[in-house]
């Protein structure tokens, strides 16, 4: 009965320890992780056999006899029995405590030189962004794909902007809530390129099992070409937003080649705005009587562009006029 007892306990550890629990690690940190998690697997497995090994030959050796009615011989214990299993898991327990101490400082070690990105979530999608890469508004660059170098240790600094959400990438292991008004992070540096799942591992409402974004780890050459091609995008999308927002508020009283209009009220831009700076275009637009071009009168302009256009949009419009008569 033994020998069928560990038959069948050995064949279920290799079931076990066969079965990918986890995909394969694509981190550092990873590696820290499966280490820990191997170490108290194996000490476990361990203390386990003992354990029901002991039981099963106790059950087995010590049953008694059919129709023996007597209560059991007593007994006082054994004292050096006692001190072993109180001794042995101190032990156990005190190495799990140190090694995952140490695998846990490792895991947040920032190599210098290292990369942050900022993870928002929110119900129900992700987006990252990198404050080290400025846009041309001066804005940092935001995605909704998670794009890194291979190599480089990343600090992700993660908050929520509404209710609980957790930013996994199994391949990465390292898991970090994101919760509103609270800051947390966690530190990744990954070893493989690939493309990964960002997974969101706390129920935060109906679409929590859609909440889901790509992680893309990239070599180095390929990452710097990611960030100008999105740089590239991010400049278009911004001088296509600004020439809407001169059709629909300017474009009825001025002038402008690049943007087809041919209102005459106000001044004809491309002949006004050639050499003048982006301080004067974004005056003329706020406070358009502060400096009036000849031939025309003060208070035909609205006033109000100040309020009616959020800082934002003011920056887009200045910038496209910038852009639209620089070429003259
Ligand atoms: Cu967000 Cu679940």
């Amino acid at each position: 009965m033994t020998l069928v007892g560990v038959a069948v306990g050995g064949l279920l550890a290799v079931v076990a320890i066969f079965i990918p629990w986890l995909p394969e690690p694509a981190s550092e940190q990873a590696e820290l992780v499966d280490n820990t998690y191997w170490l108290v697997t194996i000490i476990c497995v361990a203390v386990f056999a003992v354990v029901a090994g002991v039981s099963v030959y106790a059950v087995w050796k010590f049953r008694a006899p059919p129709g023996d009615m007597d209560d059991g011989r007593p007994i006082h214990g054994h004292t050096g029995l006692e001190i072993a299993w109180t001794v042995i898991p101190v032990v156990l327990v005190t190495v799990i405590a140190i090694y995952s101490g140490v695998a846990l400082a490792q895991a947040e070690n920032l190599d210098d030189g290292h990369r942050t990105v900022e993870v928002t979530a929110q119900q129900f999608a992700w987006s990252f962004g990198y404050p080290d890469v400025t846009l041309e508004n001066g804005q940092p660059l935001t995605s909704g794909e998670l794009v890194l170098p291979v190599g480089q240790s990343v600090e992700f600094r993660i908050e929520s902007r509404d209710v609980i959400h957790s930013f996994w990438v199994p391949e990465w292991r390292m898991k970090q809530d994101a919760v509103r008004g609270i800051p947390t992070r966690t530190v990744v540096s990954p070893t493989k390129t690939g493309t990964f799942p960002v997974v969101c591992t706390e129920l935060c409402g109906l679409g929590h099992a859609t909440m889901r974004a790509q992680a893309r780890v990239v070599s180095q050459t390929q990452f710097e070409s990611w960030v100008q091609e999105e740089k590239r995008l991010a400049a278009e999308a911004g001088s296509v937003q600004g020439e809407t927002l001169f059709v629909q508020n300017c474009g009825s009283c001025h002038t402008l080649g690049d943007a087809g209009t041919e209102g005459e009220v106000g001044p004809n831009l491309d002949e006004a705005l050639p050499g003048k700076d982006a301080d004067f275009i974004r005056q003329s637009i706020v406070n358009p009587d502060a400096k009036i071009a000849g031939g025309y009168s003060p208070g035909v302009m609205p006033r109000t562009f100040g309020e009616t256009l959020s800082g934002e949009q003011i920056d887009g419009l200045v910038e496209y006029l910038q852009t639209a008569t620089k070429g003259g």
